[in-house]
């Protein structure tokens, strides 16, 4: 460090200047690491309480039926886990509230990986409320029509055409709300940086679930598996500055101890097997939707 330092320093102000944001982004992530997460595992078990609903295993399991939630944690991953697996519908259709409601936890995962990962997450946000308002007044133009409860099939008939992934497209493209040329606030284009940011997350959980190589030991640092797999997706569609920024981000990830805890388990045996699931329930949710973009040519949508 002191070695990158001196030859970052010696590169003058520019240099000078990452030092210190380099600095600042170490010293934000150990603020947050040592001053934020005011629960770590043993809190997790005082405040459990027996006459809650709430069955809480500590072995890494996540049976389908049980909500185990993690007392003291914002992000529980148990409740992502209901939600993509509430998502799929039909033989290929992904429900948008489950949707929606599974990047409500993912973005909470976000805020608790820093500030700077955090930031990211704000942007994640103003997507969902982006579909959440466009489905807001789909609902009140069909009430206002008298048109509510007419549609019989889904979970929720009141959202009419942002019911789901494949109804938004075909309302939105019979409506021309769709262009493939600019930028728009379609749902269709608003879903499409959801859907690639997903992709981020999913290799990221994923590469954090793998067990040590054979032969070895060791783990990789989560900063390392975080940039990896930003770099294997989402990277390939953000500007350099954008990407840049990614990176030091991701420098000042906490270790893999934190998110043990972030995640409710003790060990990577523990995190290895509840990551597997929740990897392929966002597998299962992720190619749904990447078919029917895929099938609208929607992947390029401005
Ligand atoms: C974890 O514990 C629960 C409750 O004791 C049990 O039902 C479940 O099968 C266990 N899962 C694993 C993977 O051991
Ligand atoms: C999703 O698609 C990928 C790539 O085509 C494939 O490898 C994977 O098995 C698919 N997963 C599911 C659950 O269908």
């Amino acid at each position: 460090m002191r070695q990158k330092q001196m030859k970052l320093t010696s590169m003058g102000v520019k240099g000078r200047a990452a030092v210190a944001v380099v600095f600042i982004l170490l010293l934000l992530g150990s603020l947050w690491l040592y001053g934020n997460l005011e629960s770590p595992w043993e809190s997790c078990l005082k405040s459990y309480n027996q006459n809650d609903k709430v069955v809480f295993h500590r072995n890494g399991s996540l049976e389908p039926y049980t909500l185990e939630l993690c007392p003291g944690q914002t992000f529980q991953i148990s409740l992502l886990f209901a939600h993509l697996r509430s998502a799929p519908v039909g033989t290929d259709d992904v429900l948008l509230e489950p949707y929606l409601s599974s990047w409500d936890e993912l973005i909470k995962f976000l805020v608790a990986m820093g500030p700077l990962v955090g930031a990211i997450s704000n942007e994640i946000e103003t997507k969902t409320s982006i579909i959440r308002e466009l489905a807001k007044d789909e609902a009140e133009r069909m009430r206002a029509d008298g048109q509510s409860g007419l549609r019989a099939e889904g979970p929720n008939p009141d959202l009419g055409a942002y019911d789901s992934v494949r109804s938004m497209i075909s309302a939105e493209l019979s409506r021309g709300l769709v262009d493939f040329q600019k930028q728009t606030d379609s749902g269709c284009r608003t879903l499409l940086r959801l859907h690639r940011a997903l992709l981020w997350l999913q290799l990221f959980l994923q590469k954090l679930g793998l067990p040590p190589e054979p032969g070895s030991d060791r783990l990789r640092s989560p900063s390392d598996l975080c940039r990896e797999a930003y770099q294997q997706t989402l990277a390939n569609h953000h500007s350099w500055w954008v990407r840049q920024m990614a990176d030091l981000a991701f420098l000042a990830l906490p270790e893999r101890t934190f998110f043990y805890r972030l995640i409710c388990v003790q060990n990577q045996e523990e995190a290895t097997a509840i990551l597997k699931k929740v990897v392929h329930a966002i597998d299962v949710m992720y190619n749904r939707t990447q078919r029917a973009l895929d099938e609208h040519n929607m992947l390029d949508l401005p």
